[in-house]
């Protein structure tokens, strides 16, 4: 993540209401009934990221794009949800977690640290409510890997222009 990337990230978080009305039902389609409560509950900015990254990585495929895909883009940061911060909180999280690294801040318990540390491990936090709800298991399985080490990500043995659509798409 670049310093661009982050304040351009956060001033999309200014700007107020959902996703366009074509955009919601686009996503609504991708999405099982299953799968559908978790989105709808993320904050407007979470659902335009999401819905922008989902149809990027639909561009990127083309002919390759499948749903399961397109869901793994739609609810990849579902687990943001838990450490339940507004926006300035999340900068401040986001910033903690570049500054001392995400694991070391993923191990942070109680109080306002422990929110921080929710915020930290949001993809394994999102991957364990996708797999309680019944949601496909790419979408669990790339929100847990979304923000791992790159190098990990040819064992989960996807096509490579999958992983490489996922992350450029969430990275843009
Ligand atoms: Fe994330
Ligand atoms: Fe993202």
């Amino acid at each position: 993540m670049n310093p661009t990337h982050l304040a351009r990230r956060f001033l999309g978080t200014l700007r107020p209401g959902g996703p366009a009305p074509a955009d919601a039902a686009w996503a609504d389609g991708v999405l099982t009934p299953e799968e559908r409560p978790l989105f709808d509950r993320l904050p407007a900015h979470d659902r335009r990221h999401a819905i922008g990254v989902a149809r990027d990585v639909d561009r990127m495929l083309g002919a390759a794009s499948e749903p399961r895909w397109l869901a793994a883009a739609l609810l990849h940061d579902v687990g943001k949800q838990e450490a339940r911060f507004s926006v300035p909180g999340r900068v401040l999280a986001t910033l903690l977690v570049l500054a001392r690294g995400r694991d070391r801040v993923a191990a942070w318990s109680g109080g306002w640290r422990g929110r921080v540390g929710a915020y930290a491990r949001h993809g394994d936090i999102g991957a364990a409510e996708i797999r309680a709800v019944g949601g496909r298991e790419e979408a669990a399985v790339w929100a847990e890997a979304h923000h791992r080490p790159a190098g990990t990500w040819p064992a989960l043995g996807w096509p490579p222009e999958v992983l490489h659509a996922l992350d450029a798409a969430d990275n843009a």
